[in-house]
C-alpha cells in the first residue's frame, strides 16, 4: 500500500514505549516489562504517591538514571529527519523518556509528561531536572515535596485539546510501538480515521483494530525508516 501526502498535509505520529525498546528502555506490557516488575497501584497513581512517596521516587529516579545509559535508535532518528523534511508532522508521545528530543525532534508533545521534569505538589513551581535525585526533593519556593511531572493513572493527560485539534486535521496517522491499551491515546487512531485520515501502525506484536489501514509487524528501528522513506510527498 503506497502512501502519498501533500506538502501541507498534517501527519500525526503517536509513539509508545516500543519505539524506545531497542534503545534499552523497558516497555510496560511486554514480558519482563515494568508492569511485570512493579504494581501500577504502588508506583503510578496519585494514591501511591500519597501513601509511599519514597517508593514512587525510587521508581522514577531509577528510570531517570537509565536515560544516561541509552541513546536514540534509528526509529527516533528517522522521525526527526522526517519532521525536518515535512514540517507539518506532529510527534505525540506517550513516553516520558527524552529520546525523541535527543534524536533531534522538536515540539514533542509529551502527553504523559517527562522523566526530566519535576513539579511542586503545593505551588506552580516546576523545573527541568537532569541530575540524579536521591530521596524526596523539596520545593525551594514553598517547601512542599516535589513529584515527577509524569501523568499517573487516574490523572488527565496533557495537551489533549491540541491533540484532538490535530487529529481533526490529520491526513496520515502513524502509530509506533504502542500496545493500544491505554486511553485516551488508544482511541486516537479511530478519531483520525473518522476524519478520513489514512492510518498505519508499526509494532512488534500484531494489534487488532479495524481502523488501522496498514499494519507493519516488526522492529521500529528497521520498519519506521523503511516506511517513512516510501511515503511520496506530492
Ligand atoms: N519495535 C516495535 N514495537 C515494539 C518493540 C520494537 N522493538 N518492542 C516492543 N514493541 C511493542 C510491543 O509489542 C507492545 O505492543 O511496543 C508495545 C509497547 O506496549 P506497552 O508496553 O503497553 O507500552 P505503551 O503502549 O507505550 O503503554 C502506554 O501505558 O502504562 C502506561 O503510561 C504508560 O505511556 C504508557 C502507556
Amino acid at each position: 500500500m503506497k502512501f502519498s501526502i501533500g506538502r501541507n498535509d498534517t501527519v500525526f505520529i503517536l509513539t509508545g514505549a516500543g519505539i524506545s525498546a531497542e534503545s534499552g528502555l523497558s516497555t510496560f506490557r511486554d514480558s519482563g516489562g515494568l508492569w511485570d516488575r512493579y504494581r501500577i497501584e504502588d508506583v503510578a497513581t496519585p494514591e501511591a504517591f500519597q501513601k509511599n512517596p519514597e517508593l514512587v521516587w525510587e521508581f522514577y529516579s531509577k528510570r531517570r538514571k537509565e536515560l544516561k545509559d541509552v541513546s536514540p535508535n534509528r526509529a527516533h532518528l528517522s522521525l526527526a529527519n522526517f519532521q525536518k523534511k515535512h514540517p507539518k508532522t506532529y510527534l505525540i508521545t506517550q513516553n516520558v523518556d527524552n529520546l525523541h528530543e535527543r534524536a533531534g525532534s522538536t515540539n514533542v508533545i509529551h502527553m504523559h509528561g517527562s522523566l526530566t521534569r519535576i513539579r511542586c505538589t503545593g505551588c506552580n513551581y516546576f523545573e527541568e531536572h537532569l541530575e540524579d535525585i536521591e530521596g524526596i526533593p523539596k520545593c525551594k519556593e514553598c517547601g512542599n515535596i516535589l513529584r515527577p511531572d509524569v501523568v499517573w493513572f487516574g490523572e488527565i493527560p496533557y495537551f489533549l485539546n491540541q491533540i484532538y485539534e490535530l487529529l481533526s486535521k490529520t491526513k496520515l496517522f502513524i502509530g509506533i510501538g504502542t500496545s493500544g491499551q491505554v486511553y485516551p491515546a488508544a482511541a486516537f487512531v479511530s478519531i483520525a480515521k473518522s476524519f478520513k485520515a489514512k492510518t498505519v501502525f508499526i509494532n512488534k506484536e500484531r494489534i487488532y483494530n479495524e481502523d488501522i489501514d496498514l499494519f507493519i509487524e516488526g522492529n521500529a528501528s528497521i520498519e519506521v525508516e523503511k516506511f517513512l522513506s516510501e511515503i511520496e510527498v506530492l
